[in-house]
C-alpha cells in the first residue's frame, strides 16, 4: 500500500512506499518546507526526530558561511540568501525580481491506485501560489512530483524558471551519475560521471527530448551499486520539449538534482487568475541495484504511464478537443496491451510507395505472421522525396489512384491492422500549406529560416495551427480504417519566433508547442479509441514519460544494425520498458553500417523489445521466409514474458563482446534468455552465464533441449555457453519453464 502519514505536532509528512519512503517537514518558524529523508523505509517517529534536529534556523553568522545557506528546501524560489540552483524564478509587475514562499496548508487525496499529497505555498506579498504535488502508487516505489503556480495578483507575473522538483540525496562521499547520451543513429548510450563540486547540467535546447541526452538518471554513492545490488536513486522527467536536469554538489557537500522545463530563452507570462502546471518528474529509490531500478520503471510504466493521457491536467481542454478525456494514470490500473508484430516498408521502398508495391509487401508480410502493416513516408501529395509535400496530408492519386481505402481493405482482409506514417508538426516550403500560410512556421522576421531535411516547424503554440493539425488528422482517421499512426518529427527547432505575438510573450512557444502536441494526441485518442500511436523523431529523438503517456510504442533508432542495436537497447532498457522499444529486422547488409549479420542474429536482437520487420520481403529467399515464419511464431509465444516480464541484464559488453538479457514472467513460471556475441576476441570468451531471480529449489526445463536445471545451480554456476571463438555474431535464445 502507498500511504501518506502526517504528524501535525512534529510538522512532518512521510510518504510510504513498499520498500522506500520519502519525508519532509516544516522548519524555521513553520513557514519553510525542508527535505528530511529519501531511502529505505523508516518510521514516522524516527522522521519526527530528524525533523527536530533540522528545525533550527541558522544564525546570521551561520548564514554568512556558505554551507548553512544551502538548506535542503523542498522547493527553492530565488529570492533570499541562496546561491544554489533555484527551482523557481519569477518577476512581479512592480519590478520585484524574487519570490518568497511560505507554507499555508496541505491536502491528502486517496486515489483508487494511490495517493496524492498537495502542499500549498504562497508569496503573500504578491498573491502568487505554488502547490507542490506528490503522487505515490500502491505497489510501486515511484514518487511523482510537479508544481502548479497560480497568479492571484492583479498584474502579470513573468515566470523565468519553474522546475518540477528538487530532489535532495542523503549525505555520502562520492556520487556517481549514470545517464543516457548519444546522437542520431546512436541513441541511449549509457555513460557515467562522478559528481564534483559544482554543477553538471544535462539538457535539451532543441524543442524536443533529443537524441543527444535523455531525461533519465541514476545516482549511487561510493561505488556501491552494481546491476544486482546496492542503493540506487533514479529519476525520469515527463516532458517532450526543451528540458534541463541540474546535478549539483553544493559547497556544503550535499547533492541535489532539480529539473523540468529548460529556462533557456524561456519566459512564461502568467496573467491574473492564470495557472501553470509543470510536467511530472518521477523518481524512485531501490536497494536492489541498477537492475531493480529499471525493473521498477518498467513495471510502473506498464501499469500507470503507457497511453494514459494527460496525467496532471497540464492544459485546460482546448475548445476543439472532444469532451471525454482519457483518465489519468493513477485512476486506472489495467496492464497495457501487448504490442503486435509490425511490418514497415520504409527501408524497403523509401518514398517509392504505390498501391501495387504495398499490396505485394502486405501479402508477403501476412504470410510471415505480421499483425500490423504500416505504410511509411511518401503516400501523400507531392512527396517524391524529402524536398516537398509535408503539410499536404491528402493521398497522392498517382501512387494510390483509388485512394488508400482499397489497400486498407486488402491489409485488413489479410488479417492485419493498417498503419500510416505522418509528420504533422512539419512543413516543406514546397507545399500548398506553406504557400498559403508561410506565417504558420516558426521564424524571426529579419532572419533566414534555417531548413533541416528541407523542412520547417509549424508553430503549434498558435491555437489556430494546433486546431488545424487536430482537424487534419481527425479527418484522416475518420475517413479511413487506420488503426496505427507513426507520428514522426524529423528536425529540431531553430529561429523559434512568432512575430505576430511580439510583445505578447512569444517565448511561451517552448512550453505551449509541447502542451498543444499533448492536447492533440489526447484529443485524437479520445475521438479514435481504436487507434494506436508510435512516437518517432528521426529514430529515438522523442522518448520520455510525457510522450509515453500518449503512445503505445516508440521508434528506438534509425540505426537498424542488429549489433549496434544491442548497445542502443542496453541503454534504452535502463529507463524504458522493452514493450515500447520497437526493433525491426531489416535488409542485409544494413543500409547504415553496411554490416552483414545472420538473419537469426537480427531476429534475436529485435526480439529484445517489440518485434517488427522492415526488410524488402520481395528479396527474401524461401529459406529466409521459412526461418522468419518460425522465429515470428516463437516470438509470439514468448512475447508476454519479453514485453511484460522482469528484465535482468545478465552480461553487458565490456569485458567480453557478449551481452545477454533474461526476461522472467511475473509469476516466475517462465523465462527467456537472449544472448548476442559481437566480433570475438581470443581469450575473452565467457563460459557460463549466471541467471537471476529464480527459485533456487525449483527445477527448470529447457523448452527445446529438454534438459533440466536446478534454479540454484542456474543462479550460482550458470548456463554453459559456447566459448565465443568462431561465434562472431552468434546469438542464443533459451526458454526455460519452472516445473
Ligand atoms: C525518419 C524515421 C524513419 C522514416 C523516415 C521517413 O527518419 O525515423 O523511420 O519514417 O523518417 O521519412
Amino acid at each position: 500500500m502507498a500511504e501518506v502519514w502526517h504528524d501535525e505536532s512534529a510538522g512532518v509528512w512521510l510518504l510510504e512506499m513498499p520498500a522506500s519512503c520519502y519525508a519532509f517537514g516544516l522548519a524555521g518558524d513553520g513557514t519553510a518546507i525542508r527535505h528530511l529523508h529519501w531511502g529505505p523505509r523508516s518510521q514516522l517517529a524516527a522522521i519526527a526526530g530528524l525533523a527536530g534536529e533540522a528545525r533550527a534556523e541558522p544564525s546570521s553568522w551561520e548564514r554568512y558561511r556558505t554551507w548553512a545557506a544551502e538548506l535542503p528546501d523542498e522547493y527553492v524560489p530565488w529570492g533570499g540568501i541562496r546561491y544554489d540552483e533555484p527551482t523557481l524564478k519569477a518577476d512581479y509587475p512592480d519590478g520585484t525580481r524574487g519570490v518568497v514562499l511560505s507554507f499555508t496548508g496541505h491536502r491528502l487525496t486517496p486515489l483508487p491506485a494511490g495517493m496524492t499529497l498537495e502542499v500549498d505555498l504562497a508569496d503573500p506579498a504578491y498573491d502568487l501560489l505554488a502547490t507542490l504535488h506528490y503522487r505515490i502508487y500502491h505497489g510501486f516505489d515511484v514518487l511523482e512530483r510537479w508544481v502548479t503556480l497560480r497568479n492571484d495578483g492583479p498584474g502579470p507575473v513573468h515566470v523565468r524558471q519553474a522546475l518540477s522538483a528538487n530532489w535532495w540525496l542523503p549525505t555520502r562521499r562520492d556520487w556517481r551519475l549514470r545517464y543516457l547520451h548519444g546522437g542520431w543513429g546512436a541513441e541511449t548510450q549509457l555513460a557515467e560521471a562522478n559528481l564534483v563540486p559544482g554543477k553538471l547540467v544535462l539538457e535539451s535546447r532543441r524543442g524536443t527530448t533529443s537524441h543527444e541526452f535523455n531525461p533519465w538518471f541514476t545516482l549511487d554513492a561510493d561505488g556501491a551499486a552494481t546491476e544486482e545490488s546496492g542503493q540506487v536513486w533514479s529519476g525520469e522527467l515527463a516532458w517532450s520539449g526543451s528540458w534541463k536536469l541540474v546535478y549539483e554538489l553544493t559547497a556544503a557537500g550535499r547533492v541535489h538534482v532539480c529539473g523540468g522545463w529548460n529556462d533557456f530563452d524561456a519566459v512564461y507570462q502568467l496573467a491574473p487568475g492564470e495557472e501553470l502546471t509543470t510536467p511530472p518528474f518521477a523518481a524512485l529509490y531501490t536497494s536492489g541495484g541498477f537492475g531493480a531500478a529499471s525493473r521498477e520503471w518498467h513495471r510502473w510504466q506498464l501499469a500507470h504511464v503507457l497511453g494514459r493521457g494527460d496525467r496532471t491536467s497540464m492544459l485546460t481542454r482546448p475548445a476543439w478537443a472532444p469532451a471525454d478525456e482519457p483518465e489519468s494514470g493513477a485512476e486506472q490500473a489495467a496492464v497495457s496491451q501487448l504490442r503486435p508484430v509490425l511490418y514497415n516498408s520504409w527501408e524497403a521502398t523509401a518514398f517509392a510507395v504505390s498501391h501495387a508495391g504495398q499490396e505485394r509487401l502486405a501479402e508477403l508480410a501476412a504470410e510471415l505472421g505480421i499483425e500490423c502493416f504500416v505504410v511509411d513516408d511518401g503516400w501523400f501529395r507531392g512527396r517524391q522525396n524529402d524536398r516537398a509535400g509535408l503539410g499536404d496530408w491528402t493521398v497522392d492519386r498517382d501512387k494510390f489512384p483509388a485512394g488508400l481505402t482499397p489497400l486498407i481493405k486488402r491489409v485488413t482482409d489479410l488479417g492485419m491492422r493498417f498503419g500510416l506514417w505522418v509528420e504533422p508538426e512539419m512543413v516543406n516550403p514546397d507545399s500548398d500549406l506553406y504557400r498559403e500560410h508561410p506565417d504558420w512556421a516558426y521564424h524571426f522576421a529579419g532572419r533566414t529560416r534555417s531548413l533541416h531535411r528541407n523542412q520547417q516547424i509549424l508553430n503549434l503554440a498558435r491555437p489556430d495551427v494546433a486546431e488545424w493539425v487536430f482537424g487534419t488528422l481527425d479527418t484522416l482517421l475518420t475517413e479511413h480504417d487506420i488503426r496505427f499512426v507513426k507520428w514522426d518529427m524529423n528536425r529540431h527547432f531553430s529561429e523559434p519566433g512568432w512575430p505576430e505575438a511580439a510583445g505578447r510573450n512569444p517565448e511561451r512557444i517552448w512550453v505551449d508547442h509541447v502542451r498543444h502536441l499533448y492536447a492533440i494526441l489526447d484529443a485524437l485518442r479520445a475521438a479514435h479509441p481504436g487507434v494506436e500511436f508510435e512516437s518517432c523523431s528521426g529514430g529515438g529523438g522523442r522518448v520520455d514519460l510525457g510522450i509515453l503517456g500518449r503512445v503505445e510504442q516508440v521508434w528506438t533508432s534509425d540505426n537498424t544494425d542488429a549489433w549496434d542495436r544491442v548497445l542502443i537497447q542496453h541503454g534504452f532498457s535502463q529507463a524504458y520498458t522493452p514493450q515500447v522499444m520497437m526493433a525491426w529486422v531489416t535488409d542485409n547488409p544494413n543500409w547504415l553500417t553496411r554490416r552483414r549479420l545472420p538473419l537469426r542474429f537480427q531476429f534475436h536482437s529485435a526480439m529484445a523489445g517489440s518485434l517488427g520487420i522492415g526488410a524488402d520481403l520481395n528479396a527474401w529467399t524461401a529459406t529466409e521466409r521459412a526461418e522468419a515464419v518460425e522465429l515470428i511464431a516463437e516470438y509470439k509465444a514468448i512475447r508476454p514474458v519479453i514485453q511484460q516480464g522482469g528484465l535482468y541484464r545478465l552480461a553487458s559488453v565490456g569485458g567480453a563482446p557478449f551481452q545477454a538479457n533474461q526476461y522472467l514472467a511475473g509469476d516466475g513460471s517462465e523465462l527467456v534468455v537472449l544472448g548476442w556475441w559481437g566480433p570475438a576476441q581470443c581469450g575473452s570468451g565467457l563460459h557460463r552465464l549466471r541467471l537471476a531471480g529464480l527459485d533456487p529449489a525449483a527445477t527448470y526445463r529447457d523448452a527445446s533441449a529438454g534438459q533440466e536445471h536446478q534454479g540454484g545451480a542456474l543462479m550460482h554456476e550458470g548456463l554453459q555457453l559456447p566459448t565465443g571463438i568462431g561465434n562472431d555474431f552468434g546469438s542464443m535464445l533459451v526458454r526455460l519453464t519452472r516445473l
